[in-house]
């Protein structure tokens, strides 16, 4: 059956119910379910295909409600909620007794988070239930930053969609593990290291990204994710390099789509060239790169080819994302 987009009305009634309800945030949409509730909780893993031992994001509408979610607030994480909040940071905390076990994936920790997007804002205040909202998207996807997205996804899987704008953002929050000290970093998002440290001093950056043989911190981090159909490289080295390999794919027959910024929009002859906001402004990238990402699925490319980004600031979270869409697959000029 056809999902309903529904008013915050009727989301919340659905939440009260123990439906799950996709609703946009300003990184990117929620499907969100009480997070109380064992069997509501159980429904988002379901409606996405996620890993049971991948915790849950759960969302506020009110500084007040976080002791119905965390045990303990160090003097570091009110520092950091303060700064915030509400907004794009998920700050790791212990976790109160109360919460759905599913929700942490029975660890002892908690994420919070409490959103600036207006609809969420609304919705969470109205519903005054803690909500535990992953992104709504299938396990493995490009996160949703349209109501379109989410629907492309989980049409006849969720109870309701609540339509709201264009994600703002349009890259996750950063997840910060306020446990430990220093705290860590454990996904860079739309709120900077560089803007954390200014206000609580040097933090940690969970090592390393990729292919863990222990337990990752975080345990997200170990899922293929973010990725779009055909399989993609980053490809870093002169614009003559980077056309010498898409010319190569074609010549092994190949439909070959490529992500680039306005500033290189014309560098290359490729089949699908798709354009992802601009170099002087990161904040334009991460807004675009999902949609973007999707976009290829469209077109139905078989290899996709993207530029690579300056890591500072949000460029951090770019090249996360970036690297995680391709598989870590790289493809580098000799020197
Ligand atoms: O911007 C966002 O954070 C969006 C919107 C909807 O708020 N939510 C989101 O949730 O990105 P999700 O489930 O896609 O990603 C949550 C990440 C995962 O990598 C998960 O492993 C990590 O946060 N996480 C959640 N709880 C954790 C915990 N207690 N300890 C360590 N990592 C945790
Ligand atoms: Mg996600």
């Amino acid at each position: 059956m056809h999902t309903k987009r529904v008013s915050i009305e009727e989301a919340v009634s659905l939440l009260r119910q123990g439906q799950v309800v996709a609703f946009p945030t300003e990184t990117v949409y929620g499907l969100g379910a009480d997070a109380t509730s064992d069997e509501a909780v159980a429904r988002i893993f379901a409606a996405k295909g996620r890993p049971a031992d991948n915790p849950l994001i759960v969302h506020i509408g009110r500084v007040e409600q976080l002791p119905q979610v965390a045990a303990e607030i160090s003097e570091t994480a009110r520092a950091l909620m303060d700064a915030f909040w509400p907004g794009a940071l998920t700050v790791i905390l212990p976790k109160q007794a109360g919460l759905s076990q599913l929700v942490t994936a029975g660890l002892d920790s908690v994420g919070v988070r409490l959103p600036s997007d207006p609809v969420a804002l609304k919705l969470l205040q109205a519903v005054n239930l803690p909500i535990a909202a992953p992104s709504a998207n299938v396990s493995g996807r490009p996160s949703p930053t349209t109501a379109d997205h989410v629907a492309e996804d989980l049409d006849g899987k969720v109870a309701g969609i609540v339509d709201g704008d264009k994600a703002e953002i349009g890259l996750e929050s950063t997840v910060i593990d306020c446990t430990v000290t220093p705290p860590i970093i454990l996904r860079p998002g739309g709120v900077t290291r560089e803007e954390i440290e200014a206000v609580i001093g040097l933090v940690d950056t969970a090592q390393p990204e990729v292919g863990e043989t222990k337990a990752p911190k975080s345990p997200g981090m170990k899922y293929t994710h973010y990725a779009p159909k055909a399989p993609m490289s980053i490809v870093k080295g002169d614009p003559d390099f980077f056309q010498s390999v898409i010319t190569n794919a074609q010549a092994a027959g190949k439909r070959v789509g490529v992500l680039v910024t306005q500033e290189s929009r014309h560098a290359y002859r490729a089949d699908v060239v798709l354009t992802c906001g601009n170099r002087q402004d990161a904040s334009s990238i991460a807004r675009e790169l999902y949609h973007v990402l999707r976009e290829f699925d469209r077109q139905d490319v078989d290899v996709i080819y993207g530029e690579s980004f300056d890591e500072a600031g949000l460029g951090a979270a770019i090249m996360n994302r970036l690297r995680k869409a391709s598989g870590y697959q790289v493809i580098e000029q000799e020197k």
